[in-house]
């Protein structure tokens, strides 16, 4: 039976089996409702997309187009392992766009954190137009609605963020095969459709990326930085057992400058924040008790690895009063 809308009594999709049974379901569905027709997907290689597009690549193979739209803004790593798992492993038609240079341009200056996230939003949706109206005969859109948003936006918490935004030329269908699922459920379809764990149970990552965490007018140099401190965290935190277990971590490189030392010499550089914070629903948030010795560590790797950096700080902020993310 496949549903509309998430019944009362539907059971959690807990086990491989479940998971295998829902995707069974799925693949007829999305068959019978996009017949021999063509589908477009915009991938971001976060979790609901990710799902999404495998699940499709099951049920109509080169039927389906993903577009990956690099923003500059992604961590690292995370272009390269879109095109290595879909385009290279599950073998799918997929366009992958660098429109890195359009977006930090656009943002170049721009101090505000609002508009910085609008700068990010508007411009996401234009290349992915553009991409659109170059492909021929695509009738449906793929999105990675999950049952959350739907609830939020039902109750006026947060608009639906996948619904809309594209221009009137751009009508399309929606096919929304994971929109009946709980986060926890998505992974586990994720997980039966063979996808890489670190795909699967990533953390949260925020649309606009890095952008939020490079506070102020972003400039190349100082995204690279929180690029890189955030790559050595993920790799240390990983080693120590701790990724999978932290709910979120990574590093904020301030516009800021202090007085340093390195090689002998004065170094006049930026400071990077570490922050790892647990919570359930993200509205409150408590501080990780990160190991004495992991901390040592990340200070050391970061302040002689990362150009531009010559200081490492922990937030010990709960939420409240820090948001988790710094803009
Ligand atoms: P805050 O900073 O509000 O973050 O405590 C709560 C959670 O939401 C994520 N977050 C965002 N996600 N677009 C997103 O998709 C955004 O603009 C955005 N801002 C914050 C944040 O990473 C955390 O998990």
């Amino acid at each position: 039976m496949v549903y509309d809308r998430r019944p009362d009594d539907m059971e959690r999709i807990t086990t491989p089996e479940l998971a295998n049974a829902f995707i069974d379901e799925q693949v007829q569905a999305v068959k019978e409702q996009v017949g021999d027709k063509k589908v477009l997907l915009a991938l971001s290689g976060g979790v609901d997309s990710s799902v999404v597009a495998a699940l499709l690549i099951k049920a109509i193979g080169d039927q389906l187009t993903c577009v990956h739209v690099n923003h500059g803004l992604l961590r690292k790593g995370e272009p390269e392992q879109v095109i290595e798992v879909f385009q290279n492993q599950m073998n799918a038609n997929l366009v992958y766009v660098d429109a890195t240079d359009r977006f930090l341009d656009k943002l170049a200056g721009v101090d505000d954190p609002e508009t910085k996230r609008m700068i990010i939003g508007n411009e996401f949706i234009e290349v992915f137009a553009e991409e659109a109206r170059k492909l021929e005969g695509v009738e449906f859109l793929a999105q990675g609605t999950i049952w959350p948003d739907i609830l939020e936006s039902e109750d006026g918490i947060k608009a639906h963020h996948n619904a809309g935004g594209l221009p009137e030329d751009l009508n399309f269908e929606l096919v929304e095969p994971v929109k009946i699922l709980f986060k926890d459920e998505v992974r586990m379809v994720g997980d039966a459709l063979g996808l890489p764990e670190n795909m699967v149970y990533r953390q949260p990552f925020p649309g606009p990326g890095l952008g939020v965490r490079c506070p102020g007018a972003i400039t190349r140099d100082r995204l690279e930085a929180v690029r890189e401190s955030d790559a050595i965290l993920r790799e240390e935190f990983e080693k120590a057992g701790l990724a999978g277990k932290v709910w979120q971590y990574f590093t904020v490189v301030p516009d800021f400058r202090s007085t340093g030392v390195k090689d002998g010499k004065r170094a006049f550089e930026w400071m990077c924040i570490i922050r790892a914070v647990n919570t359930k629903d993200a509205m409150t948030a408590e501080i990780e008790h990160v190991p004495f010795d992991l901390m040592q560590k990340l200070v050391d790797r970061i302040t002689h690895e990362v150009p531009g950096i010559n200081r490492v700080l922990y937030d010990m902020t709960p939420k409240p009063t820090g948001t988790i993310e710094y803009e």
